[in-house]
């Protein structure tokens, strides 16, 4: 900047003037004794890398606080003095150093606002010192004899570690170096979470805190890299890790080679570590590793001896361990996960080796090492033998991986094993089990199905005689309990309507209405299967084609609460939504009934390569146009407010004219999901649509569709599914359409086969006001209210987005399988290692 500020000077001004204005501008590394900073000062490190001085966070210019920033790209920020106490823009600030050697940042009148020393140890004695900001964003107090350090920035870490800075604690004094994040993106106030490195059970491991809670660890140090994150070990000529374990010192720090691109890694203010690599050239951020990377990074998502597997195709993303089943298998089925396993058969824990055995379970992150039991002098043979000699020892595995042949030391799990999910190239963890349920179960097969067979027959020969004497005997009877039940219903809804005022048009059909509409859920009849269910065509009575939706067990839900929701969003009627016809309650079973559209989903259009020619700009401008009204309409304008949870383009169906119409809304609420905004632990929901804060956290509130919505506009303009990564050199859809929209190429966005019927400035509108839906911090994506108002009015003028970068390399991470890895990276995305 003062450079840049030279330059043009010369060329206009004699010589004099420039070295004045650059004196004046030109801060020095260092600070003595006695000399001070004021705000609109700086001290620059030596090659200019870094710059101290004061600043204010965006959109907040009334708040000044003493930092240090990356010089190329002040919004960097890597440390800050004051984050408690800010000072007001109005009374000035001053950087000093006391007498005895502290730093110490004052207020206008003169009041400590931050001190490098607490005021209680002010007894020490006077020194004569100086402060130098290093090339390594460093600053450093030494005495007059340049040799001790009295006090360095890189041991009082912000939200931010920077290469050469130490990630540990001090085990003789109890000092720990530690990353807090930002209250804010632009609050540097201490906020919620913690990164800290966790040394107890023996063995290392990063773990991340909101409060009291654990929300994620990258597993344990086993030699090479952290159990739960192998891919970092391949970017080691770039960015290494050194691990220090020393009396008074345990800490790992992170190196950069020579060349390599400027790196920090950052807590940020909604939990996530990411590791961020300065491109000099286009002048941005790129994200190299975030963590957590995906839904089983989730501490202990899938309980105790629960595998979670991202790749598992279904949504839901837990397993049982061999030998396990689910504590409460509704509440699994639902995805809550959380109450994990338990065994099938106790363990014998005999006093022989003959009784238990184990079981390998492989390429995992390691558990919890809390409450684990580590011996690095044991071999895996000695970690096995004593395994099985403790009763309360459930698994064991290597403590450490090098040297091959399975590894060395052990680390034995006593209890459970919790916080267990798949990972290429993770470790093998050997599971104990009972004797019975490691044995083939061939021999057992043949001994079981003879008996089971004639039982079998003969139950079937039972069965039909019933069936027969009954048909008989019964046939009026037994026909007519749907009705009676149908008409329990009906009478109890009279009774309690409270809704009162309008004609209720009943919902209800019965259960065998819907079985000869769909023919007894024929597979033909199928259309699709989502999280709640499946959905079927139907037809009722003669010629009315319906949609049957018949959702799986296990909702948790009275027939009592059911009905009402029904009732309630039966009521719920807007062009833009799919009307709720109806619905039938026949014991377990719950089904719903909608109008039924011939043109099926939005994404069967957009993503096909015949079929996008269908749908011309105009009509897609109309289609974004309907859903957000639809959403809008959920959220405030209905007399309910609805989240949808689960917006995306095969959501939304089309009707014989291709308008939009929301389908699935008001089924996160009929499965009870009826608060606002709501922290829950059973993530529905699709990856690509789903909120940073959604999918890490469960936190989901009306931003969280705007968030989905957000992701398709952008798809709907582009024609590319928010997954692929193929045809661009980016990692999501996400990061291609920020890096565009920011490189002012946003039109090269636009599906190619849209480009006769396309009005730029709508597609560019489109683009931007997508781009304001997905950023990360849900107080900065628009209300739906505002999507709607910008859509319509060309005029109105939309605020710059931040770019995304929690779920830039999402992605990439999850699909990654080996090989394809890097094939979509470019040769500058380069990069990484850990720190998670
Ligand atoms: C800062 O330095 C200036 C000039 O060197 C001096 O006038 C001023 O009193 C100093 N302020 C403090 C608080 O030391
Ligand atoms: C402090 O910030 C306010 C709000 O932006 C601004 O109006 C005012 O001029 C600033 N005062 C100083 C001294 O910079
Ligand atoms: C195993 O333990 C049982 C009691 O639990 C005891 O009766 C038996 O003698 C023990 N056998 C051996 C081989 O130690
Ligand atoms: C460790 O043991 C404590 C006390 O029994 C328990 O509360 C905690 O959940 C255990 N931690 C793990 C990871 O199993
Ligand atoms: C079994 O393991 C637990 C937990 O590691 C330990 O406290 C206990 O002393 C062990 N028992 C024996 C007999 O080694």
């Amino acid at each position: 900047m003062t450079r840049l500020l030279c330059l043009t000077a010369l060329t206009i001004f004699p010589i004099i003037l420039c070295l004045t204005t650059s004196a004046a501008v030109t801060a020095s590394d260092t600070l003595d004794s006695g000399s001070n900073i004021t705000d609109g000062a700086t001290l620059v490190s030596a090659g200019g890398s870094f710059t101290l001085g004061f600043f204010s966070p965006t959109g907040v210019p009334t708040k000044r606080y003493l930092g240090i920033w990356f010089t190329a790209s002040p919004e960097a920020i890597c440390w800050v003095a004051n984050r408690e106490t800010f000072l007001s823009n109005t009374s000035g600030g001053v950087l000093v150093i006391g007498s005895t050697g502290s730093l110490r940042l004052l207020d206008g009148s003169g009041r400590t606002a931050w001190s490098s020393v607490d005021s209680t140890s002010s007894s020490a004695p006077p020194v004569v010192a100086q402060a130098q900001l290093l090339e390594s964003g460093n600053l450093v107090v030494r005495d007059q004899s340049g040799r001790d350090v009295l006090w360095q920035s890189f041991d009082h870490p912000s939200n931010t570690l920077l290469a050469g800075m130490r990630f540990g604690k001090d085990p003789r004094t109890g000092a720990e170096w530690f990353l807090t994040s930002w209250r804010a993106s632009n609050d540097p106030t201490p906020g919620g979470y913690r990164r800290v490195l966790d040394t107890r059970g023996g063995l290392l491991d990063s773990v991340s805190w909101k409060g009291s809670v654990k929300k994620y660890r990258t597993g344990p140090w086993n030699g090479l890299w952290f159990s739960g994150i192998p891919e970092t070990a391949s970017y080691k000529d770039m960015y290494s890790t050194q691990l220090v374990v020393r009396p008074d010192e345990i800490a790992y720090v992170f190196n950069t080679a020579a060349g390599a691109p400027f790196c920090r890694l950052v807590l940020n203010e909604v939990g996530m570590v990411q590791q961020l690599g300065w491109d000099p050239v286009s002048r941005v951020w790129n994200v190299f590793t975030q963590a957590p990377r995906d839904v089983c990074d989730n501490y202990a998502k899938c309980g105790a001896f629960g595998l979670c597997d991202v790749k598992s195709g279904s949504t839901l993303f837990c397993s049982c361990a061999v030998g396990f089943s689910p504590v409460n298998p509704s509440q699994w089925s639902m995805r809550e996960t959380r109450g994990g396993c338990r065994r099938n058969v106790p363990l014998e824990c005999g006093n022989g080796t003959t009784t238990d055995g184990f079981k390998m379970v492989r390429a995992v992150k390691l558990p919890d090492t809390d409450n684990a039991t580590v011996d690095m002098g044991a071999t895996l043979e000695q970690c096995r033998a004593r395994c099985l000699a403790n009763c309360s020892c459930v698994a064991y595995a290597a403590a450490d991986i090098r040297g091959g042949g399975g590894g060395h030391g052990c680390v034995m799990w006593t209890d459970a094993i919790v916080d267990v999910r798949y990972v290429g190239k993770g470790q093998d963890i050997y599971l104990r089990l009972a004797k019975s349920e490691l044995v083939e179960k061939k021999r057992n097969v043949v001994i079981i199905i003879l008996p089971l067979v004639t039982a079998c027959l003969l139950a079937l020969m039972g069965m039909l005689l019933v069936w027969i004497w009954r048909k008989h005997k019964l046939r009026g009877k037994r026909r007519s309990m749907d009705d009676i039940q149908h008409k329990t219903i009906v009478r109890h809804l009279d009774e309690t309507n409270t809704l009162g005022d309008e004609n209720l048009d009943l919902p209800f059909f019965s259960f065998g209405d819907i079985v000869s509409a769909t023919n007894n859920f024929a597979e033909e009849n199928m259309l699709g299967e989502g999280g709640f269910g499946k959905v079927y065509k139907g037809i009722l009575g003669e010629d009315r084609v319906v949609a049957i939706k018949r959702l799986s067990q296990g909702s948790g839900q009275g027939i009592d609460e059911f009905r009402n929701e029904v009732v309630l969003i039966a009521k719920l009627q807007h062009r833009n939504l799919v009307r709720l016809l109806g619905c039938c309650i026949h014991g377990d079973e719950k089904l719903l009934v909608y109008e039924y559209l011939p043109n099926k989903s939005l994404d069967s259009f957009i993503f096909d390569a015949a079929r996008k020619n269908a749908l011309d700009w105009p009509t897609r401008f109309r289609i974004i146009k309907g859903i957000s009204r639809g959403v809008l309409y959920l959220h405030q304008d209905s007399r309910l407010t609805i989240v949808h949870r689960d917006l995306k383009t095969s959501n939304i169906l089309l009707d014989a004219d291709m308008n939009p119409k929301i389908s699935d809304f008001g089924i996160a609420r009929i499965f009870g999901g009826n608060q606002q905004e709501a922290n829950t632990t059973r993530v529905v929901g699709t990856y690509g649509y789903m909120s940073p804060e959604y999918a890490m956290d469960g936190a989901f509130s009306v931003m969280s569709d705007t968030y989905s919505l957000g992701v398709i506009l952008l798809e709907i303009v582009s024609g590319l599914k928010i997954t692929s990564t193929h045809s661009t050199s980016f990692p999501s859809l996400l990061a291609y359409a920020w890096s565009l929209w920011n490189g002012g190429r946003a039109m090269d966005l636009v599906d190619s086969s849209l480009l006769e019927s396309c009005s730029a400035s709508e597609a560019m509108r489109c683009i931007h006001i997508g781009l304001l839906c997905v950023q990360d911090n849900p107080n900065s994506r628009p209300l739906m209210s505002t999507v709607v108002f910008m859509l319509e009015n060309e005029t109105t003028l939309l605020s710059i987005p931040k770019q995304p970068l929690c779920f830039s390399q999402w992605y990439l991470e999850a699909q990654a399988t080996g090989e394809n890895t890097n094939s979509s990276m470019n040769s500058t995305s380069v990069s990484v290692l850990e720190g998670r």
